[in-house]
C-alpha cells in the first residue's frame, strides 16, 4: 500500500487484511508486547492543521509501539501561521526525512494533493481531510463492530448482512462518508438517518438507505447504531434545528435506547456532545462501544503504519 487516502479506494481483500493486520497487532498489545521493532529507523510525522484528540494521539502511539521516531506538528505554534503553504510545509518534512505523513486538514482533498503532488516521496494517511474522508476512523469501527459480532473468530470475517444505522450531521461528517464506502464494501448495509437539511445532495449516488425519522429507522431493528456529532464549528450555511428539537427527533436518548435490542452496538466517534446526539446513558452502556473504538484505533493504526513502511510501497 503506497497511501491510505480514503476507503472508496479499498477492494474488499485489502479493507480484510488491514482488519487482520489489526488483528495481529491488538493481540501483540494484549500479550503486553508493548514495543514490536518493526518500524525502527522510519519517521512518521503527525501534521495536523486542525485539532484532534483520538487521532492523533492513537496514531503517536501507534508509531511509537511499532519503534518507529515521531514528530508531532501541529498548525497552531507554527510558520504556516505567517502565511507557510502547504508545498513548503511538505517540503520542510521531506527535509527532515519523514518516511510517513499523517495529515489532518480542514480542506477536503489535501492528503490527496500531498500524494499526487510529488513534493513529497513519504506514504500519505489521511487523518481527516475536511469533510471528505476519515479512513482509519472507518475502519477502526469496522474493526470493532467485527470484533463484537465475531469475537475471537474475527479473521477473515467480512460485515456480510448486518445493518448499520448512521445518525446526524451526515453533511458535515468525513466519518459518514469513510464508513458508508467501508462498511457497503465489507457487506453491510447501510442507512442514514438525519434532517433533511444535514443530508448532502450528492447521496443519491451512495449505496444507502436515507431516513428522516429515527424512530422507524429504528424499529427496524440496526445491529448497529452509529451516532455522529453535531459539528457545530462546520455548520455555517446549513440550517440547523435547534438544540432541543435535534435531541428530541435525532438524538439517541434514554426511551430510544431502552427500545433498542440489547445486542444492538451503539457507537459514536467522539468528541460527544452528550445530551444533543447522545445521552449519557446511551454512551455509557454496555451497548456502547465508544471507549472500545478509541482502543481498537491504536491497532488499526499501527496497521496502516505497518502496510504503509514495510514491504513493497508501490502497491
Ligand atoms: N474521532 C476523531 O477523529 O476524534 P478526534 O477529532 O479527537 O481525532
Amino acid at each position: 500500500m503506497r497511501h491510505l487516502l480514503s476507503t472508496r479506494d479499498l477492494d474488499l481483500d485489502t479493507a480484510i487484511r488491514l482488519l487482520d493486520v489489526a488483528e495481529d497487532m491488538a493481540d501483540t498489545q494484549q500479550r503486553e508486547v508493548k514495543k514490536l521493532p518493526t518500524l525502527r529507523g522510519k519517521t512518521v510525522v503527525n501534521l495536523f492543521f486542525e485539532d484532534s484528540t483520538r487521532t492523533r494521539i492513537s496514531f503517536e502511539a501507534a508509531a511509537k509501539r511499532l519503534s518507529a521516531d515521531v514528530i508531532n506538528f501541529s498548525a497552531k505554534g507554527s510558520s504556516v501561521s505567517k502565511g507557510e503553504s502547504l508545498k513548503d510545509t511538505a517540503q520542510t518534512l521531506q527535509a527532515m526525512g519523514a518516511d510517513a505523513v499523517v495529515i489532518r486538514h480542514p480542506a477536503s482533498g489535501a492528503p490527496q494533493t500531498l500524494a499526487t503532488s510529488g513534493w513529497i516521496d513519504a506514504g500519505i494517511l489521511n487523518a481527516g481531510d475536511g469533510t471528505h474522508e476519515h479512513p482509519t476512523q472507518a475502519l477502526l469501527d469496522a474493526f470493532t463492530i467485527r470484533k463484537r459480532v465475531h469475537g475471537a473468530g474475527s479473521r477473515g470475517k467480512s460485515l456480510d448482512g448486518l445493518a448499520v444505522t448512521i445518525v446526524g450531521d451526515i453533511l458535515h461528517s468525513r466519518v459518514a462518508r469513510s464508513n458508508v464506502w467501508l462498511l457497503t464494501t465489507l457487506g453491510a448495509t447501510v442507512t442514514l438517518v438525519a434532517p433533511p437539511t444535514l443530508v448532502p445532495v450528492d447521496t443519491r449516488n451512495w449505496p444507502v438507505t436515507i431516513g428522516y425519522d429515527l424512530d422507524d429507522a429504528l424499529a427496524s431493528g440496526p445491529d448497529v447504531v452509529m451516532m455522529l456529532r453535531i459539528q457545530g464549528e462546520r455548520m455555517r450555511d446549513a440550517f440547523f434545528p435547534n438544540s432541543r428539537e435535534y435531541s428530541r427527533r435525532w438524538g439517541l436518548d434514554d426511551g430510544r435506547l431502552h427500545r433498542l435490542e440489547p445486542t444492538t452496538i451503539v457507537m459514536h466517534p467522539g468528541p460527544m456532545n452528550r445530551g444533543l446526539e447522545i445521552s449519557a446513558a446511551a454512551a455509557d452502556s454496555p451497548m456502547s462501544t465508544v471507549r472500545e473504538q478509541v482502543t481498537n484505533g491504536v491497532s488499526v493504526r499501527m496497521a496502516a503504519l505497518y502496510l504503509l513502511l514495510s514491504g513493497d510501497r508501490e502497491n
